[in-house]
């Protein structure tokens, strides 16, 4: 007797199985709670119905087992002769961005690019397609997002409108994947997987599950027709892609772009690639005529430096592992009001605070009664203790009103008790300092023991933030009465 004895075919296909689903990670329960066990994150858990689909292959199998063989679907064959090689990578000939995607787009592969609403995103993909189809390729842009005027516009402005280059206004995955399949082009932009939906799944377009079962459906399509495809997507206020974390795990690649709104750099981060390596960043300008790639990206972050002012000092951070060369200014005030205020544009606020401390207790800096506002001009965000000397100098330099070395880079971390603390990759860093023609370099004394000579650069090694201080010519400077 069939398993489905005494049931009417069809009952069983209209039933629905409620879940709870979080928001942020797409982790499943069949019972709510407050906080979900994947993630962690309070208060994301929503209800969730999905049909119960009839185990139709799990049924068929189990019929199968015993009965006459069946001949295989799928075709087997040695690793050796599946396709492969370089052949199968398109550059865009934006060579900081290829570069990014280890060489160029691998056919078939899903990038998802992610970043804030009004970041560049769109600008960015529409560049990308425009490439492709100048050198002749079909490329269709489809957009739930914007109206092809709205595209059409944004395309003659930065002088990406191509023939060959194709647009459609949908949402619907099914019909975009009719469309990719009489089209076939060969690169496709979806801007963005947030504005799809797919007919049968029961939540409304953006939510978890709608991206998630709509970049499987594109997914799939990808992997059999060999297409790339470029997917936009949003990330909430926490940085986490709106929906589900469970995208970046279903791409290929994954790209952020972030940088502040207002200023015009844009740093295009990769998180994940399964064709190359993620430990690489790009810089890209924003201009009237969309984005453009930064090809020294040291130089432009320092290239509008005032030399020697007091309370700007200059240091090498790593992004990935590229070090990259960066200004911290400092600006500090009596202040009129209590408590002082402190502002921090560009790095961590947390951390600018435990600084000042720093500077006040182990350096007798009067700092508890001064506005404080630090910046990193470009937009550029540090986040790496190895900038708390450079962030420490700067702070020290403008409240004793001393302007310090324009050509010495400063690299450390400051520990609670006023100790520089190492830092790691220092060779790499200190390199990138000497190509842009920097003569001193104060480091940790521990980090300092571990390099060889650099030609050209004098290293200076400091255990304390005191030491650094008295190096850089800001010992025993008599403070101003302000
Ligand atoms: P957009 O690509 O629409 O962002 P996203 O798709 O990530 O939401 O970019 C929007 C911003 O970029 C908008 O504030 C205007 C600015 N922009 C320029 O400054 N120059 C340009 O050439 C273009 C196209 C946009
Ligand atoms: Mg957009």
């Amino acid at each position: 007797m069939g398993e489905d004895a005494g049931m009417p075919p069809n009952s069983k296909a209209a039933k629905t199985r409620t879940t709870f689903l979080c928001q942020d990670c797409g982790h499943t329960s069949p019972k709510w709670d407050g906080r979900c066990p994947g993630c962690g994150a309070w208060g994301t858990y929503v209800e969730f119905s999905e049909s119960k689909r009839p185990a139709v292959g799990a049924t068929a199998m189990a019929r199968r087992v015993g009965g006459p063989m069946l001949a295989p679907l799928v075709t087997v064959l040695p690793l050796g002769d599946q396709p492969g090689g370089d052949e199968l990578r398109t550059g865009l000939g934006m060579p900081e961005l290829d570069r990014l995607l280890g060489g160029g787009i691998v056919a078939g592969s899903v990038m998802l690019l992610a970043g804030d609403p009004g970041i560049g995103k769109s600008t960015l993909l529409l560049q990308a397609a425009a490439r492709i189809a100048n050198a002749g390729g079909k490329v269709l842009y489809v957009s739930g997002e914007e109206s092809g005027a709205q595209v059409r516009m944004r395309a003659s402005r930065i002088g990406a409108e191509a023939p060959s280059l194709l647009f459609a206004g949908e949402t619907n995955v099914e019909s975009v994947v009719a469309l990719l399949e009489s089209e076939r082009p060969k690169l496709v932009i979806i801007d963005s997987i947030q504005t799809l939906y797919l007919e049968g799944t029961a939540s409304g377009a953006g939510s978890v599950a709608q991206v998630r079962d709509s970049a499987q459906v594109l997914l799939g399509w990808a992997k059999t027709s060999g297409v790339p495809l470029f997917l936009a997507g949003h990330v909430t206020k926490d940085g986490n892609i709106a929906g589900p974390r469970v995208l970046e795990h279903m791409v290929d690649v994954v790209l952020y772009m972030d940088g502040d709104e207002m200023g015009s750099y844009r740093m295009l981060r990769c998180t994940k690639n399964r064709f190359g390596s993620t430990n690489d960043v790009a810089l890209l300008e924003m201009s009237g005529d969309g984005l453009s790639e930064v090809s020294d990206p040291s130089a432009a972050l320092i290239a509008e430096r005032q030399r020697a002012v007091p309370g700007s000092a200059v240091i090498v951070t790593l992004e990935g592992s590229r070090p990259l060369l960066s200004e911290v200014q400092a600006l500090t005030n009596m202040s009129t009001f209590s408590p002082p205020r402190r502002t921090a544009n560009g790095v961590d606020f947390n951390r600018m605070a435990m600084i000042s401390a720093v500077l006040t207790r182990r350096c007798s800096l009067s700092l508890g009664n001064q506005d404080i506002m630090v910046n990193v001009p470009g937009g550029l965000k540090v986040n790496e203790p190895a900038s708390d000397l450079g962030l420490a100098l700067a702070m020290a330099s403008s409240y004793l009103d001393v302007a310090l070395d324009p050509d010495t880079v400063l690299l450390g971390e400051v520990g609670l008790n006023g100790e520089i603390r190492r830092i790691p990759q220092i060779e790499r860093r200190l390199t990138e300092a000497v190509r842009h023609g920097f003569k001193t370099a104060v480091v940790p004394k521990n980090s300092a023991s571990q390099v060889g000579d650099v030609p050209g650069l004098r290293v200076l090694g400091v255990d304390s933030l005191r030491q650094a201080m008295a190096e850089c010519g800001l010992g025993h400077v008599p403070v101003k009465r302000r």
